[in-house]
């Protein structure tokens, strides 16, 4: 279906709404913007080193996130050009955490080009195939990645590490701004249609991983180490699944009515 002009005309002013808000008030500087020169003040702690390169290899993956998305992205302005700055935001990411393992000391330039190896020997694939389906997911998983980072930061303060606690700060910040504008797309198409629209959202929730889940090497072994870093199932639906909904508007009677309503027109085929 070829979106409205008015429909696109909503998506272009909330892509420059986004915009406008990370080029004024949320960039960061990857060189200027962490204290690098305390990196030696914090003790070893090999669990956080962990988490930090698991987190890395998932944001590792930004050249199959950056080309598959926008390849189904490409005729929605806003969420097209959406997707290639988030490619820059995501970048900073990978390489601060990066950047930490190393000059921490956590590890060495040959350890992580071995974990780099292994990170690109499999490749992500697109768990979801429409522009709106994609919103839906990434609203979600970006919500799920803020709560993760903003957990780490937690931790990081508690330890005394300030510059992990820098790093995980503009992180979170990063990951809570892109799940708002991925609750803004999915707004904009409930105005134009709503039925499909939370059926899309009942459906990636549904089917909804992490990126990271199978790909990043020894996932499973890492979870075990990581199981302070995770969310479980109850915090997945407080503070992920929850402010999704009402951040667009929703209720859980309308994706159990857009159910019904998907199911019976099954049926009366
Ligand atoms: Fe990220
Ligand atoms: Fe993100």
């Amino acid at each position: 279906m070829t979106a409205t002009l008015a429909h696109r005309q909503k998506m272009y002013r909330a892509y420059m709404e986004f915009f406008e808000l990370a080029e004024r008030r949320r960039r960061w500087s990857v060189f200027e913007d962490i204290p690098w020169e305390k990196v030696d003040e914090a003790p070893r702690d090999d669990d956080a080193a962990l988490c930090a390169e698991t987190f890395c290899g998932v944001e590792m993956y930004l050249p199959d996130y950056v080309s598959q998305g926008v390849n189904v992205l490409r005729s929605c302005f806003g969420q097209a050009w959406f997707a290639t700055n988030w490619g820059y935001e995501e970048s900073k990411h990978a390489l601060t955490l990066r950047k930490w393992l190393i000059d921490s000391g956590h590890r060495t330039e040959e350890e992580f080009a071995a974990f780099e190896q292994a990170v690109l020997s499999s490749t992500w694939k697109a768990p979801f195939t429409t522009p709106r389906q994609l919103a839906c997911y990434g609203a979600i998983q970006e919500q799920a990645t803020f709560v993760i980072y903003r957990k780490q930061l937690e931790q990081a303060q508690a330890r005394g590490d300030v510059v992990l606690a820098a790093i995980y700060g503009h992180i979170a910040k990063d990951e809570a701004a892109h799940a708002a504008f991925y609750r803004d797309v999915i707004a904009l198409e409930l105005e134009e249609d709503r039925d499909g629209t939370l059926s899309d959202l009942a459906h990636t929730f549904a089917h909804f991983r992490m990126p990271g889940v199978g790909l990043v090497p020894d996932y499973d072994a890492r979870v075990g180490v990581m199981r302070s870093a995770g969310i479980d199932r109850g915090v997945f639906l407080q503070r992920v699944w929850m402010p999704t909904m009402k951040g667009v508007g929703i209720t859980r009677a309308d994706l159990l009515g857009a159910r019904r309503r998907a199911d019976a027109g099954i049926a009366a085929k």
